[in-house]
């Protein structure tokens, strides 16, 4: 079997993440939210991670109904780690170059034959450049800011700074900085359903 390798970048609330458990669930792909690495290492570890605190750690992808989630020495850390507090500790450790080292091995280690979907900031740009399919999500702010709110139950206006804030960490980030990938198809999000989206990329997979 041949190894097929989509990868999604984009800032927070893009949409990244339905797209990539839509490809998971509907077109069996195998799905690495790298996201889910930088969370769980900040839930740990807060923003005191150390290369001796990760090299201890024993990291696997599971499958749980049909959603991969993170587990950490067999523990799934998904109800952890989504809160706005952890990714905001999660997005000040990300600028630390020993973490993305960290990341970036494991994630390409986990990559076997398959068809895979890498989701992240930096997925396309730095992690698999050489990715068949690379996909650049955006959308405008507030419309960002209203899917996260939905998403997490809270005020619009209170995660509307808070993913400002988050955006300049990621884009102005020394290590690996938010770019759109060379030869990223870049959709924007803003005024499209979930469906319409994946239907366009299915159609760069054909
Ligand atoms: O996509 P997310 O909201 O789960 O990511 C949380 C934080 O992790 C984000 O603010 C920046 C960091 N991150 C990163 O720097 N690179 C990635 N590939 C994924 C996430």
């Amino acid at each position: 079997m041949d190894r097929l390798i989509v990868t999604i970048d984009g800032p927070s609330g893009s949409g990244k993440s339905t797209l990539a458990k839509l490809l998971a669930c509907r077109e069996r792909f195998f799905y690495i939210d790298t996201g889910a690495l930088y969370r769980s290492i900040a839930y740990l570890f807060s923003t005191q991670p150390t290369p001796e605190k990760l090299s201890k750690l024993s990291i696997s992808w599971k499958k749980v109904n049909t959603e991969y989630h993170l587990f950490v020495f067999n523990r799934d850390m998904e109800p952890y780690i989504r809160g706005e507090e952890v990714g905001k500790d999660a997005s000040i450790i990300a600028k630390l170059p020993f973490v993305r080292r960290f990341v970036n091995n494991m994630v390409r280690g986990s990559v076997k034959e398959g068809r895979y979907v890498v989701e992240g900031r930096d997925a396309g740009s730095v992690i698999f450049p050489e990715a068949q399919v690379k996909i650049y999500l955006q959308a405008d702010l507030k419309e960002r800011a209203m899917r996260r709110a939905k998403e997490l139950h809270v005020e619009k206006d209170m995660i509307l700074y808070k993913i400002k804030e988050r955006d300049e960490k990621d884009i102005t980030r020394k290590d690996s900085p938010l770019v759109i990938p060379e030869g990223a198809h870049v959709i924007d999000t803003t005024n499209k359903t979930q469906e319409e989206v994946y239907i366009q990329v299915i159609s760069l997979l054909k």
